[in-house]
């Protein structure tokens, strides 16, 4: 084996899980082939220390045990589907429902849990893939997808691609989660935000968009302008208050399927910024709400918002939704996608 891959544990089948490093002098990222999840990012502070800013955890066990969605790529279908279900080409699909009566994140076995192949491995990239059969998780046609992680200058790329022998609704995304004063350095809340978007999409009971899009001027969805995590999270805002926080999807400003800076985060601390980047219409800005008291790498606690995450996506429920940007993979037709999370320091929050 190469020195950049190592056993990670065996699944209960007694398949092989693998832990890959990707390194590029400035970058350096752990993969792990369960659920093809990012176990750690280090990047340098303004001192140029070694931070690590990804939260992930110790063993496979661990992995298996949590329900976060750690670090994890996320399918078929990041965020949920309402009713567990949609209708393509006048079939109507059941999903499973396993976030009250919707559908999240690719149902009870999505891609998260499963172990990803490797197809390629480099010094500063690693190709993951991963074929799902025909009605796997209820979804129609037999979809092959590879993913492609890979360290370019100060900048972790997520590039997916994927093709399907049937009509079938896509939205892959990564779940990392992020901070930028170090994964075991408690609370997001007082670490910077900024989204360069206008409009989100509300949601109603069990977090399933109404269909609007609402504009954010004058509400706490405004993050066009650099705040806190926590400035407002926690304002009797009706949408706030649904989701427990920042739990949204913002839409991208003047979408056009190429690859922009959606949005930038900061700490103070380390001095740490990122920007996130992507061509996809919509990006979830979920600000940690649910995490629990996990126990993470070296026994750090991971409670309530101690890390945030800036997943791109299609909209949620899109499947439900006409009016949103259509999610369908046409049969023989290839997906791509392509996510960027660069990694730069500043003095201080206004230069964001
Ligand atoms: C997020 C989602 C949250 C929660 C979380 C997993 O992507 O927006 O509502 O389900 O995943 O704990």
């Amino acid at each position: 084996m190469e020195e950049n891959r190592r056993s990670f544990g065996r699944m209960p089948d007694g398949t092989q899980v693998e832990e890959l490093t990707l390194e590029n002098g400035r970058l350096k990222c752990k993969l792990i082939t369960y659920g093809g999840a990012v176990r750690s990012l280090i990047v340098p502070d303004r001192d140029g220390k070694a931070v690590d800013v990804a939260l992930g955890f110790d063993t496979l066990e661990d992995y298996r045990a949590q329900d976060k969605y750690m670090g994890a790529l996320v399918g078929r279908y990041a965020n949920r589907i309402g009713g567990a279900g949609f209708t393509l080409n006048g079939v109507e699909y059941p999903l499973c429902a396993n976030d009250g009566p919707n559908s999240l994140h690719g149902g009870a076995m999505g891609f998260d849990k499963r172990v990803w192949t490797v197809e390629e491995l480099t010094g500063d990239s690693a190709t993951l893939s991963l074929v799902s059969p025909d009605m796997q998780e209820g979804y129609p046609g037999t979809l092959t997808v590879r993913v492609t992680y890979s360290l370019a200058q100060d900048m972790l790329k997520i590039g997916c691609w994927a093709k399907s022998d049937k009509d079938t609704p896509f939205s892959p995304t990564n779940h990392s989660y992020f901070n930028l004063s170090g994964h075991d350095s408690g609370s997001v809340e007082g670490q910077y935000i900024k989204l360069r978007s206008a409009r989100y999409t509300p949601v109603g009971a069990g977090l399933i968009p109404t269909g609007e899009l609402a504009p954010v001027e004058g509400t706490p969805m405004d993050l066009r302008s650099v705040q806190r995590i926590g400035e407002h999270i926690d304002e009797p805002f009706d949408q706030l208050a649904l989701a427990g926080g920042y739990d949204h999807n913002w839409a991208i400003e003047d979408w056009d399927g190429q690859f922009h800076a959606a949005a930038m985060a900061y700490s103070q601390d380390t001095g740490i910024a990122m920007s996130a980047h992507t061509d996809l219409p919509g990006i979830q800005f979920y600000a940690g709400n649910f995490l629990n008291g996990e126990v993470g790498k070296g026994g750090a606690v991971y409670a309530k918002r101690c890390g945030f995450c800036l997943e791109t996506q299609f909209y949620p429920d899109t499947p439900n939704k006409p009016g949103f940007p259509s999610c369908v993979l046409r049969a023989g037709e290839e997906f791509r996608s392509l996510t960027g999370y660069r990694f730069f320091t500043l003095d201080n929050a206004g230069q964001l």
